[in-house]
């Protein structure tokens, strides 16, 4: 098995040899000083970066789970699920499942969500709103502090949750005018860490909701986790060697300095559409609402098994297509640690493989 590639996919992403070995220190409890004392860090690393005071929850599993959590903890009966894409349609299906009557707004598939999309939707009985601020399946980012403020103009009383999954880490999501109840991403997009760790930045309207809301399960359960985060302790076991490297790459990401980042992140997303649109039929999402952590290019007569698997043998990995458009784009992911450079050496693997 050769798994000596470089990762453009759109996470799990590359993990540098760097991060990979702050993982590897001792094992600690979860009880003991050292362990609160971690905690305590990323906490405050988090909540420096992205510029927020929310609480900051640090559970183990993937992104989902505090995705789940927020439905469980602050709806009774019906949400607003805004879509555009299979992630936003998931988040649907997460409401539904767990007994919740979600009222669904169908934004075609490449279009940006626009606060025009929910004009009369947030009706008083509507106890939230939630959607998928760059949705992953087809390389959109809305904007989510448009999208918040026609929610408070409709029903201020309504929570606001948004999934942040491929867009915290790599674009400005603005969480102080955003003001959202539950922000959500996990460790394995723009933070360039393993996957199996989800973070939730959650608001104390969420909380105050949850006291309220029966069935919040255990592990799911925001006022147990508050509870134990308050004391920098986990409600759970927590995957401790990611924490080792979440802390790493937290202080790589202050050192570089979030506008930096951001400019990074602003800059690989150009080259890449620069591409999309010299080489191949450019990329799917409309135009101002251009995911600077995805690509999602129209691949147009593209065969992308065989271009692929060209790619693979010279060490280089994208992703497929997803959802509704799976056939008719790939995805190219360009989060965390990669550099304009990494994508111009891609670019040229691909340009060559496109030549021959
Ligand atoms: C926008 C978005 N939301 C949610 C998820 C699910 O995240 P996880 O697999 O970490 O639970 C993903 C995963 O790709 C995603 O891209």
């Amino acid at each position: 098995m050769n798994l000596n590639r470089m990762l453009y996919t759109v996470g799990p992403v590359h993990v540098g040899e760097d991060t990979l070995q702050s993982m590897t220190k001792p094992i600690i409890t979860h009880r003991c000083k050292e362990y609160k004392e971690l905690h305590a860090g990323i906490v405050e690393k988090i909540r420096k970066a992205l510029n927020t005071d929310m609480e900051v929850f640090l559970v183990g599993g993937s992104a989902t789970v505090m995705l789940e959590a927020a439905i469980r903890n602050g709806v009774r009966e019906k949400t607003v699920g805004i879509t555009n894409g299979s992630f936003g349609n998931r988040s649907i299906e997460l409401g539904e499942l767990n007994g919740k009557t979600v009222d669904k707004v169908q934004v075609p598939w490449g279009m940006a969500m626009r606060p025009e999309h929910i004009a009369d939707r947030v009706t008083k009985d509507v106890e939230a709103v939630h959607w998928v601020s760059n949705e992953s399946s087809t390389g959109v980012f809305s904007d989510s502090v448009a999208l918040a403020n026609e929610v408070r103009a409709q029903n201020p009383d309504s929570l606001i949750f948004v999934d942040a999954v491929t867009s915290a880490f790599a674009m400005d999501i603005n969480l102080k005018d955003m003001d959202a109840d539950s922000v959500v991403f996990g460790t394995q997009k723009a933070l360039a860490l393993p996957p199996g760790l989800a973070v939730m930045l959650c608001s104390e309207r969420l909380l105050e909701k949850a006291k309220s809301v029966p069935n919040r399960g255990f592990y799911t359960d925001l006022l147990k986790i508050k509870k134990q985060s308050d004391d920098s302790y986990a409600l759970t076991t927590p995957p401790v060697s990611l924490m080792y490297g979440l802390d790493y790459q937290l202080d790589k990401a202050l050192a570089e300095g979030m506008p930096a980042r951001y400019r990074r992140h602003q800059e690989m997303a150009d080259l890449v559409r620069n591409w999309a649109d010299k080489r191949l039929e450019g990329v799917f999402p409309e135009a101002g609402y251009q995911s600077n952590s995805i690509g999602v290019v129209n691949r147009g007569a593209l065969d992308f098994n065989d271009f692929h698997s060209k790619l693979k043998s010279k060490g280089y990995e994208i992703s497929n297509g997803y959802g509704e458009v799976k056939e008719k784009t790939f995805r190219i992911g360009h989060m965390g640690d990669t550099t304009p450079e990494g994508i111009k050496a891609l670019l040229s693997v691909m340009d060559e493989i496109l030549e021959e």
